[in-house]
């Protein structure tokens, strides 16, 4: 993974699995980490290890639209760029589908699927709009082989990773080329 000229990356859902487990191998390769998580002292330990010239800790929680936007605008802000986008934040819910509340389903759909497309939609935006131009970026999406068969327990888990495989591929056939965006599609690989 090492790079001639470190790379960006803004990864969501920092504070552990493997989202943290992202933000310590770019560090580790010598590129530069934009952390993002609710709760940015979680990632102290880090920030007292790493320059700011490499790891900008921010805050960011999926489901809320202006903090999506405005972690992008903190990355440009003080690194100019954002190159890849780690599109990782998710919660999993073990539950049969009878005994889950529509609130519970719906906050899960919340995060998983509609927060996981904000930060789709402002990745493929910045690249191309806030990149330097003809840059592009990198994103990739988090998803589950739950998306693929369901199982007890998993239905709305499982729905909510479907659904963004489904956005994930029509969104990567509708970047122009000329953009240079790549969209990694979890199903190519499947
Ligand atoms: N573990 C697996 O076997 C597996 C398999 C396939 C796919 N996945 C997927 O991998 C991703 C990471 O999961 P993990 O296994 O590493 O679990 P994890 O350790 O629980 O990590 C989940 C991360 O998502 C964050 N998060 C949850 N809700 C959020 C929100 N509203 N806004 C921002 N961040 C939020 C959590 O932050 P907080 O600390 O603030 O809650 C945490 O940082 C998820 O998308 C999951 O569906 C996991």
């Amino acid at each position: 993974m090492a790079q001639s000229t470190p790379r960006v990356w803004l990864i969501t859902g920092s504070s552990s699995g493997f989202g943290r487990a992202m933000v310590e191998e770019v560090l580790r390769n010598g590129e530069i980490a934009v952390a993002t998580l609710r709760k940015p002292s979680v990632l102290d330990d880090l920030a007292d290890q790493y320059p700011r010239t490499h790891l900008l800790v921010v805050p960011l929680d999926v489901t809320n639209e202006a903090q999506v936007k405005s972690a992008f605008v903190k990355a440009k802000d003080v690194f100019g760029r954002v190159d890849v986008v780690y599109n990782n934040a998710g919660q999993v819910l073990l539950q049969e589908a009878e005994g889950t509340s529509m609130d519970r389903a719906r906050a899960l759909m919340d995060i998983n699927y509609w927060g996981a497309v904000t930060v789709s939609l402002e990745a493929v935006r910045f690249f191309r709009e806030e990149n330097p131009k003809g840059a592009g970026g990198l994103l990739m999406q988090v998803s589950s082989l739950c998306a693929m068969k369901g199982v007890p327990k998993i239905a709305f888990y499982s729905s909510t990773k479907a659904a963004l495989d489904l956005f994930t591929e029509v969104l990567a056939q509708e970047v122009l080329p000329a953009w240079n965006i790549k969209v990694h599609d979890p199903n190519s690989d499947r």
